[in-house]
Order: C-alpha cells, then structure tokens, then sequence
C-alpha cells in the first residue's frame, strides 16, 4: 500500500501527539482564565476546523461556537483585500469572543476581521491560533494565545492546505518543494 500524501512531506513538525499536549495545554488556559464567562469561540473556516474541534473539547466550560467565512486576495499590493463570504449566525453583542484561527501570517486577515467584529460591539475579543508565523507580520498583531510559533516555512496538514489539499494530515508539516514549484 502506498501513501502518496505522506510522500509529499520533507519535514514533519508536529506530531499528532504533539499537537493534542499542545492544544490539551490550550484548552487548560481558557478554561483557568474564562471561568465564569460564557465564552463564544468564532472560527475561522475553513484551516481552523481540527483546531476548533479539539480545542473545544479541551475546554471544560459551558460554551458556544459559531463560524465565519472569509477570503482574501493577494492582489498587486502587498496590504492584500479581504472579505466575509460566509457570516457568523449569531449576533456577538454583548458576548466574549475568542477567534479560533490555524495560522497568522501576515495578519492581514486578522486585522481585517478583528476591525469587523470590534464593530459589533462584544464585550470582549481574543485570538487563539494554533500557528503563529510573526516573520512576515505586517500589521503590529499578536495573538493572545499561541500554539507553535513557527520559522517561515509553507506547513501543511491539521486543517492547513495547499490548494485545499493536505488539510487531512494528522500532523503539521513542510511540504516538499518539488510539489508546489515543480521540477527544477
Ligand atoms: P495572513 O497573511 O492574512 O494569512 O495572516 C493567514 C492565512 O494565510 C494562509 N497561510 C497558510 N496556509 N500554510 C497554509 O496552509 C502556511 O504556511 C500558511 N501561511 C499562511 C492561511 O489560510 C491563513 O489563514
Ligand atoms: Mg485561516
């Protein structure tokens, strides 16, 4: 039997064994410091899903999830563009917000959804990501709590994709660059 999408890694990251102490530990913080509060965790489709779904079991609080849809446009300019394709169901007035995301690079989708989210007056707003990659940070943004901070590298796997591929991976790792860049 073959395994052609294991084939396609250089370099595994994270384990899975890894990755469920890491997001245990996680799911422990929010629980110690959301006691309390109804939390109201707001997912990022589509990278975020595994994240979300572990992370939320690890929290033993009583909770809500709701998830928003968003894309964003490299362009020409390198700020990039960014829009909501899918709303969140629920109004967020008055509720703690926690933004489960897989990955921030440059933070312009972040900053773009933050600023959107601010607008609907929540109580309050924090950042989760499971991948935090500051190399690139253009706008000043920091997550409040952080899985792995990674070196810039293009990772795959746990929810992340390349072309939409690899997002079932149970683990985080470097895809070889024979895949995306071809044959040199
Ligand atoms: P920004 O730059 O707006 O980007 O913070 C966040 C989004 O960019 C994607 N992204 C990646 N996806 N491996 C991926 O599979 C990566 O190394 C990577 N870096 C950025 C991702 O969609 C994320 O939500
Ligand atoms: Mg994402």
């Amino acid at each position: 039997m073959s395994h052609p999408m294991h084939d396609d890694i250089q370099e595994v990251l994270y384990t899975q064994e890894q990755i469920q102490q890491r997001v245990r530990e996680l799911g422990a913080q929010l629980t110690e410091d959301y006691a309390g509060r109804d939390l109201h965790l707001v997912t990022i489709l589509k990278g975020s899903l595994p994240f979300l779904a572990d992370l939320m079991r690890a929290i033993d609080l009583p909770l809500t999830v709701d998830l928003m849809g968003v894309s964003s446009y490299a362009g020409i300019h390198s700020t990039g563009e960014v829009r909501v394709t899918m709303d969140l169901d629920e109004t967020i007035e008055g509720r703690h917000v926690v933004i489960v995301e897989d990955i921030i690079d440059t933070g312009n989708t972040l900053s773009y959804v933050l600023r959107n989210l601010r607008q609907r007056a929540p109580a309050s707003v924090k950042i989760v990501t499971f991948l935090d990659k500051p190399a690139r940070r253009g706008s000043p943004l920091e997550a409040d709590y952080v899985g792995f901070t990674i070196p810039d590298d293009f990772v795959i796997g746990y929810g992340l994709d390349w072309n939409q591929r690899y997002r079932n991976l149970p683990y985080i790792g470097i895809l070889k660059r024979d895949v995306y860049a071809g044959p040199l």
